[in-house]
């Protein structure tokens, strides 16, 4: 089957270590079910894989990929959970494609649990778009950032997965939202979607109850100072850096709850399945590539200038 899978580790050029060509088919440890893939969706966590980062030599050559949506052995359109239990330790979580292959390849074995009905009204590049970056920042609004008891939300880099999705879950629930980002392009698209756009580091007309941080290092000052008393900044990514300065004084005195997040879980996945549905939202899409062009969706992604997810579409 065709499939996108690492050959080596490279730190300084990931794609390098990028090969889109055949390989053996699955075989699914006793009781898993192969998936059809549809379509898959790539991640800063590909890029890593690349360059070695959570995927070591001994288990090279791996396909990549976390996300995807597809058609189960009895023709029923599944989201794939890209959470696996690890067998020897049930506490050891993995990602696909960091110990089982991963989704970006025409057939994906996953255990049973971690397949997700996919609604009949939303598509196969849209359902494959939120696994990973929607799922996360789902996550981070509702669960560790209680984003129910907020009236303002900040989101820091408004171009990646994670926050643009950010910026359309917090819209959908009725808050008002800010939205950071470099570039003025960025910033028009992020107004478009109804945020409030402002230049890193700007001051906001009012302070915020959750900052959603995946920056780092260069916006991290700022999510403080834009923090109301008790407010949520919860993390999930360091793009920009991951060795922050913090003003410890702000953190007591203004009771900050500075909060990591990681995913999300597969009930979550369901209870964002059925948001989308309810409210009609659809994941922001950057670009589209068929699975010829897998090399150029990751020099897309690796670029940077992004604003959505990058999307392989195996139909076409
Ligand atoms: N913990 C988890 O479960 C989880 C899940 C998904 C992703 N992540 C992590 O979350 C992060 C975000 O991932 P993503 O794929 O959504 O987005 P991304 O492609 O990593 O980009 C996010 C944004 O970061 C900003 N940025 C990058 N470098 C910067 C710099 N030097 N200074 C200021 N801003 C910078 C850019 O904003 P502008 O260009 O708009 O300024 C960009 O749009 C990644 O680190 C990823 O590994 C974690």
């Amino acid at each position: 089957m065709r499939a996108a899978y690492a050959i080596a580790a490279d730190p300084d050029d990931p794609r390098s270590a990028l090969r889109v060509g055949e390989r053996p088919e699955p075989t699914p440890p006793d009781g898993w079910v192969t998936i059809e893939v549809r379509a898959a969706s790539l991640n800063q966590h590909d890029l890593w894989s690349l360059r070695g980062v959570g995927l070591p030599a001994d288990r090279l050559p791996m396909i990549l990929g976390c996300d995807a949506a597809g058609v189960d052995p009895d023709g029923n359109e599944v989201v794939i959970y890209p959470v696996v239990a690890d067998e020897a330790d049930p506490r050891g979580l993995s990602l696909l494609s960091e110990r089982h292959p991963g989704t970006l390849a025409e057939r994906v074995a996953v255990p049973p649990e971690s397949l997700v009905a996919k609604p009949a009204g939303l598509s196969f590049v849209d359902a494959a778009c939120l696994p990973t970056a929607w799922l996360t920042a789902f996550h981070m609004l509702k669960t560790r950032g209680r984003v129910d008891e907020a009236d303002a939300v900040l989101v820091q880099g408004a171009g990646g997965g994670v926050a643009t999705a950010a910026v359309a879950l917090a819209l959908a629930m009725g808050k008002r939202v800010y939205a950071t980002s470099r570039d003025p392009g960025k910033r028009e698209r992020v107004a478009e979607l109804g945020a409030t756009a402002v230049e890193p580091g700007a001051r906001l007309p009012e302070r915020v109850d959750v900052v959603i941080e995946s920056v780092g290092a260069p916006t991290f000052e700022h999510s403080m100072k834009c923090a109301n008393p008790g407010a949520r900044i919860v993390v999930c990514g360091a793009t920009g850096g991951h060795l922050a300065t913090v003003d410890l004084r702000r953190l007591f005195a203004m009771r900050l709850d500075v909060l990591g997040s990681t995913m999300g879980t597969r009930d979550d996945l369901e209870e964002l399945l059925g948001l989308l549905v309810s409210t009609g939202v659809r994941p922001v899409v950057d670009s589209t590539y068929g699975f010829s062009a897998v090399g150029d969706a990751f020099a897309r992604l690796e670029s940077g200038d992004i604003f959505g997810k990058v999307v392989v579409d195996l139909l076409h």
